[in-house]
């Protein structure tokens, strides 16, 4: 038996995936991260920490299934996306990394608007300028770190120093390069135009590569270091996004993957690139070569779940949480909830949007709480849809739902009745790490490619269909829900800058 590894460095953790070649899961180990927010605003990791948490997932996927180096045909990754690491010429860290939530640039998005222009900005990359995006930060080191920046030859996604210390080679992947905002999407190459622009050197990025295509083999010392096999391939996987949309088999276009984690992201593929013309969609390649998707980021979506439960139900399981919630009407009796707990990304690229419950009243218990919540992130989801139909795209032929928020039947209840659409789940959990091993099956020749890869393992499980009548009270409900950003903007900025 054949054996293929999916990294997944995101934002909490570093997991290690092993699946065979029938796709079957053969184990999985995973470490822990540390997040420093040293100031108001800002995000950051220490790269080495990310290494050190592979190697250890790695050494203990190994021990737990008994397999050995030998037995790995190859290597995919994936992570959180966005995030700038810089390195010196020599290939060493020259700051902590900053991250995708790191919200600091502002400052830096609007410059990048005024030199571009918001139009072709967007008509180039895809993408308005986001705070959480890379060029921007790039920006922030030039005009606040001069000396870091100074000595600066390399920029990495966090993914890619993974793979860098893995196989010495600085490469990254065509989806993970989109979202750095120095990508032409529709060329699926960097944008000579935006990088001379913003007067980045071409040099200091890696080369571009699709999903399945190997970029690199392990070196001897991080064979001797981790177990893994000297010269074992390592393929380009894809940003967390696209690597979970493999996972779940959403390859073609007309099927959406729905994830609902700590973020909330909404993912369509699409067989062109696909520009929603304000940007307000990110479009980004697919990790399937030559192919792209559109997707809507909520930043606190079962984070808002968790968020809450930590704050006005502390100790409670989530089950015990949400089983009262199921009795409360659609609507909770007029409370709405407001998702934007670390500002927000789709609809209102928003970094200073806060948070709100509207229209409590003396009636409203502790139930109506947690209903009004899990509503607000579906209500602050179907927003995301509601953009990409009004960008044509309207042939949604299925949405496979997947992240630990679609683990409760009450909440996919809900997403399916204000979503009107029906929500399957996958037997495939495991996520982006999952489509990052798929990836690397591809790679090794295991599959022809990756939709016969998505094809050959991932299985429908189940189906929540949406109910006429909820569907019908959530309508003016939403239309409230709408109204709330635009009416409350101004009051959470003047809070936020009051904080
Ligand atoms: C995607 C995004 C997140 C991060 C962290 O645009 O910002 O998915 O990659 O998970």
């Amino acid at each position: 038996m054949t054996y293929f590894l999916g990294i997944d460095s995101s934002t909490t953790g570093v997991k290690a995936l092993l699946i065979d070649e029938k796709g079957d899961v053969a184990g999985v180990a995973a470490t822990e991260l540390p997040l420093s927010t040293p100031q108001p605003l800002w995000s950051e990791q220490d790269p080495a920490d990310w290494w050190n948490g592979a190697v250890n997932s790695i050494k203990q996927v190994l021990a737990k299934t008994n397999l050995a180096g030998e037995d790995i045909a190859a290597i995919g990754l994936t992570g959180q996306m966005h995030g700038l690491t810089l390195l010196d010429q020599a290939g060493e860290v020259l700051r902590p990394a900053m991250l995708w939530n790191d919200q600091r640039t502002g400052p830096q998005c609007d410059a990048i608007r005024e030199r571009l222009g918001k139009q072709r900005l967007v008509a180039l990359t895809g993408n308005d300028a986001l705070t959480g995006f890379t060029a921007p930060k790039i920006l922030w080191v030039r005009d606040h770190e001069p000396d870091i920046f100074a000595k600066a030859k390399h920029i990495l996604l966090p993914k890619d120093y993974i793979r860098f210390k893995l196989t010495g080679d600085y490469a990254t992947d065509k989806a993970g390069a989109a979202g750095t905002l120095l990508l032409d999407v529709k060329s699926r190459n960097w944008s000579t135009e935006v990088l001379e622009a913003l007067e980045i050197p071409a040099e200091w990025l890696p080369p571009t590569h699709e999903g399945p295509e190997v970029t690199g083999l392990v070196s001897e010392a991080t064979a001797q270091a981790t177990g893994l096999k000297a010269g074992a391939p390592v393929v380009g996987g894809g940003g967390d996004q696209a690597a979970q949309a493999v996972g779940v088999g959403a390859v073609e276009a007309g099927i959406v993957a729905l994830t609902l984690g700590t973020s909330g992201v909404v993912f369509a593929g699409a067989a062109e690139p696909f520009i929603e013309p304000e940007g307000r969609l990110h479009a980004f390649c697919h990790a399937v070569p030559g192919r792209w998707h559109m997707m809507g980021v909520m930043l606190s979506a079962a984070g808002s779940l968790r968020w809450y439960r930590d704050t006005l139900a502390s100790g409670t399981d989530f089950d015990a949480l949400l089983a009262p919630a199921a009795d409360i009407p659609p609507g909770s009796e007029g409370l709405l909830f407001l998702p934007y707990l670390t500002g927000e990304r789709t609809p209102h690229p928003d970094p200073l949007a806060r948070g709100a419950f509207v229209g409590l009243t003396v009636r409203h218990t502790q139930p109506h709480l947690t209903r009004a919540v899990l509503e607000g992130v579906a209500f602050g989801l179907r927003d995301s849809f509601e953009l990409m139909k009004s960008a044509g795209l309207v042939d949604i032929k299925q949405v496979r739902v997947s992240g630990g928020g679609a683990k409760s039947k009450l909440w996919r209840q809900i997403l399916a009745d204000v979503l009107n659409v029906e929500l399957v789940t996958v037997n495939t959990t495991e996520g982006a790490a999952y489509g990052a091993a798929l990836l690397a099956g591809v790679g090794a020749g295991a599959w022809p490619d990756v939709n016969a890869a998505c094809e050959a393992c991932v299985k429908l499980t189940g189906s929540t269909v949406p109910q006429a009548e909820s569907v019908a009270k959530y309508e003016p409900v939403y239309a409230q829900y709408r109204g709330l950003y635009p009416s409350l903007r101004v009051v959470s900025h003047n809070l936020s800058n009051l904080a």
